[in-house]
């Protein structure tokens, strides 16, 4: 099983932001916990990050067909991006969406989540803990369906 781990703008920068919001950890080593969690479920991961919302469409466009689902935290893009979202959709993956923050306790603008509808799952609010509790959550669900 191979799953796409997608980091969209700004969290190349975490552990030098907002703390409050998005806890201590960097970004390796989220990605470092990800890929534990991956080893200890036998699955493959494939990570990118970008600050560039046609570059994780390219990504997307490019690595679908060799995955089986997307974990994803699209940062800003959340909020705005239908790009992001039809390239999501037009992928018919499984997919989680993941988020260090509440993104439904902040300003307003947060609030509206344009990938409501089309992800199986949103983790919102635990930190660096809301990207293993999605990946577990996402490879449980592959799983899952695989054997029915
Ligand atoms: C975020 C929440 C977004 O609103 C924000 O723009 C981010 C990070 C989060 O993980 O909490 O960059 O996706």
């Amino acid at each position: 099983m191979r799953i796409l781990v997608i980091h969209g703008p700004n969290l190349n920068m975490l552990g030098k932001r907002n703390k409050k919001h998005y806890g201590a950890c960097s970004l390796d080593d989220i990605n470092g916990m990800l890929s534990q969690t991956a080893k200890k479920n036998l699955v493959s991961l494939l990570v990118f990050q970008s600050n560039h919302e046609g570059e994780l469409i390219n990504f997307l466009q490019k690595n679908a067909q060799k995955a089986s689902g997307i974990l994803i935290n699209p940062g800003a893009l959340t909020h705005y991006s239908y790009s992001l979202r039809d390239a999501l959709e037009d992928t018919n993956l499984p997919t989680v969406e993941v988020h260090l923050s509440d993104i439904s306790k902040r300003e307003p603008f947060r609030e509206i989540d344009v990938l409501d509808g089309i992800v199986i799952e949103k983790i919102v609010g635990l930190k660096e803990k809301s990207y293993i509790v999605g990946l577990e959550n996402l490879i449980n669900y592959i799983r899952r369906k695989r054997s029915l």
